[in-house]
């Protein structure tokens, strides 16, 4: 380092803890030395977190929060404002993409038990991004004001105002209206480009906060801390994050980067996936689109929400629906509780787990396909066989992960 740059960070030291948290998170933060593939959808779920805050600070230049003129200004940003097409297509992209990368990542952490001790609150707060993240995703896609931005809100707000008790008032609070209006197309602006945003960059910051404190799972899901040198007091099996998980990290960047223009420049709609063709239907309050369906990523809950179609107990069919929309997601929270193996990693897992993360995998394809799907008799009870299945997978859990026979965990990393 010359001189005058030594200079330069003493007096920013000095004043403020630069090399200290350099080194604390960079340099010297030592990861497993055995990071596989599955490794890479953190780094690239903060890289869509910054795409997406770039891209939407561009889109809010043009975009005009009016029931009147909200679907016209959309238009006008595809269409006039130069390289507008990219900056709409890199956000709607950006938010697909989000959805991929974080589901794999919690895979990963569902494969190798990175919920479990002493990880449970990192998880707690990972699902707190991912409801935040969700909520970002129904916001945004009403902005457009479509055809399906509108009925598919309808659907979500007509939800909330079923809860029992609470959901009238909820549902006031929350749109500022009596029903989805020019006041709530504001509101959702509102909670999509203030709220929210700044809400999930807070957790983020706290969910990497919280991993380094407690350090990184890895694919044998032993604890690398357990072992340290009897000098250095550093792990064995670790290595320091940067500059060899830095230059790991960007090979995973730039095979993404190859796919995400892939799709941006080939196939923006992804056949109707991404973007939802009624949604270049300007909305119209009068009359309902044929078959109404949200984006992918939040099909399996909407065929959960569709499943169940007789009153059961003092409950109707409607609020059983809701509550098991809403328990497919919140039930993931309570899985550092539900799982008693003695090994984390599904290397170490017995055939009765990998069965059961095997059909919970089948179950989560299946309902996300009948999701896109108009009910017949024979699809709603397919949903109904596979939601049984899903819920199967979290609540027979403590059960199979202790009966399972499992393998002992090695000491050291393998690789
Ligand atoms: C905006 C979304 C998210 C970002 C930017 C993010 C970022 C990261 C990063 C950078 C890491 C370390 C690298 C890695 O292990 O891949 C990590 C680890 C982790 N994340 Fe996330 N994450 C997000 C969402 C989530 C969600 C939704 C969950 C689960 C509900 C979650 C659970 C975890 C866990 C358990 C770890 C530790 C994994 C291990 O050490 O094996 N994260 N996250």
């Amino acid at each position: 380092m010359s001189k005058r740059l030594e200079s330069m960070i003493g007096w920013i030291d000095a004043r403020f803890p630069l090399t200290s948290n350099w080194k604390a998170h960079l340099t010297e933060y030592y990861a497993p030395k055995n990071f596989n593939f599955w490794y890479y959808f953190g780094s690239l779920a903060m890289l869509v977190l910054v795409n997406q805050l770039l891209t939407g600070i561009f889109l809010t230049m043009n975009y005009k929060p009016d029931a009147s003129m909200a679907f016209g200004s959309v238009e006008y940003i595809m269409r006039d404002v130069d390289f507008g097409w990219l900056i709409r297509y890199m956000h709607s992209t950006g938010a697909s993409m989000f959805f991929v990368v974080v589901y794999l990542h919690m895979f990963r952490g569902m494969m190798y038990g990175s919920y479990r001790k002493p990880r449970e609150l990192l998880w707690l707060i990972g699902m707190g991004i991912f409801f935040v993240l969700m909520m970002l995703a129904f916001t945004g896609y009403i902005l457009p004001w479509g055809q399906m931005s509108y009925w598919g809100a309808q659907v979500i707000v007509s939800m909330i105002g079923a809860i029992p008790m609470v959901g009238p008032t909820l549902s006031n609070w929350l749109l500022g209206d009596f029903m989805l209006s020019d006041a709530a197309l504001n509101r959702f602006f509102a909670y999509h480009v203030v709220t929210l945003p700044v809400l999930l960059v807070t957790l983020v910051v706290v969910h990497i906060l919280a991993l380094h404190e407690v350090g990184s799972n890895n694919p044998d899901g032993i604890e690398i801390k357990a072992n340290k040198h009897p000098v250095t007091n550093i792990p064995v099996d670790g290595i320091p994050f940067h500059p060899y998980y830095t230059v790991k990290d960007i090979f995973g960047v730039v095979v993404f980067l190859m796919v995400f223009c892939g799709i941006i420049f080939f196939a923006p709609e992804m056949g109707g996936y991404f973007l939802e063709y009624n949604n270049f239907i300007p909305a119209n309050t009068l009359q309902t689109p044929d078959h109404i369906a949200p984006v992918w990523y939040f099909t399996p809950y909407y065929s959960m929400l569709r499943a169940v179609t007789v009153n059961f107990l003092w409950i109707d069919a409607k609020l059983w629906g809701i509550i098991l929309m809403g328990g497919s997601v919140a039930i993931f929270a309570l899985l550092p509780w539900l799982d008693r193996s003695p090994v984390k990693s599904i290397r170490y897992k017995g055939p009765i787990f990998k069965f059961a993360l095997f059909l919970f995998v089948i179950s989560v394809l299946v309902l996300g396909w009948l999701g896109t799907k108009s009910p017949t008799p024979l699809y709603t009870i397919l949903a109904q066989v596979f939601t049984v299945i899903y819920f199967a997978f979290f609540i027979l859990m403590p059960w199979y992960s202790k009966i399972d026979k499992t393998k002992p965990e090695p000491t050291r990393v393998k690789e």
